[in-house]
């Protein structure tokens, strides 16, 4: 896909990657930009960088009617951003026993871009296929204990990936599967270690988008998890399970 022809609809985008996401389809030449919040004034400053290219749009992606509104008022998207997301339960299955927060994850994680995908599949396929890009993380594939329901959630959002790349390559449709390490926004505030920047996640995210890639792992950590993950996945499963505050004592 060219960039500098389509038109994005990204989620979340007042959020930090959802951020970096506009400004990088801004840059790229991108002819319009919708931007989903669920809070209109949250957008108002990435809106003020091009206000004639970046329409905001009040778009809770839980929200059934609003996404098929989004897809009907929306029709001319080629390029899909599934950004948004929440990680809400820190802990293990066991030892954080918080099903709401585990519910939401799934809601917004995973059933909020099924939603997505679903009403615009069709759109995609009206303007010649287009490209879908789903924001997972490399704990779609290696379960963290220490973030397990966020970790569910993301791997049922890759099965997903997954499967509308299967059913939606008939229609010439990309889909992108995201699976970076930590990333350094607000979601990862508290986290100590090393992260990877949006910039990096977001200049990946749309070289793949151009050259017709569909899974990628920005930046370092999750580049090594996912070539452990080929040769030896036992090992990786360990490395996770070493993070329990247990597992250290
Ligand atoms: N940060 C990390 O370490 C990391 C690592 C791997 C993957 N990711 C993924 O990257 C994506 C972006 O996260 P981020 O790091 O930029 O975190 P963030 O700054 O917390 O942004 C999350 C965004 O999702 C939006 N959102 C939450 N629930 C929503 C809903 N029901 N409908 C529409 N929007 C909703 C938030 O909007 P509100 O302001 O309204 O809450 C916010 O804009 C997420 O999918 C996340 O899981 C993050």
């Amino acid at each position: 896909m060219k960039l500098a022809d389509s038109v994005a609809l990204v989620t979340g985008a007042n959020g930090g990657l959802g951020k970096a996401y506009v400004e990088a389809l801004l840059n790229a030449g991108t002819n319009r930009i919708y931007a989903g919040a669920r809070k209109l004034e949250s957008l108002a400053e990435i809106v003020s960088r091009d206000p004639h290219r970046v329409i905001p749009i009040q778009l809770d992606i839980t929200d059934a009617q609003l996404v098929n509104d989004a897809a009907v008022s929306y029709s001319d998207v080629t390029l899909l951003i599934n950004n948004a997301g929440v990680a809400l339960n820190y802990g293990g299955f066991v030892t954080n026993p918080d099903l709401k927060g585990a519910r939401t994850e799934m809601e917004v994680n995973y059933f909020g871009t099924l939603m997505m995908c679903q009403a615009f599949a069709p759109i995609l396929k009206q303007n010649g296929g287009g490209v879908i890009v789903n924001v997972l993380s490399i704990l779609a594939q290696a379960t963290s204990p220490v973030i397990g329901t966020y970790s569910a959630a993301k791997s049922a959002a890759l099965a997903l990936t997954k499967g509308v790349r299967a059913e939606l390559v008939a229609q010439g449709t990309l889909v992108v599967a995201v699976m970076p390490g930590t990333i350094d926004t607000e979601m990862s505030k508290d986290y100590a270690g090393a992260k990877v920047s949006p910039v990096e996640v977001v200049q990946a995210t749309l070289q793949a988008v151009t050259d017709g890639i569909e899974d990628i792992y920005p930046g370092e950590q999750a580049t090594a998890i996912a070539t452990q993950l080929l040769s030896d996945p036992k090992a990786i499963e360990k490395q996770m399970a070493a993070l329990l505050p247990t597992a250290q004592a």
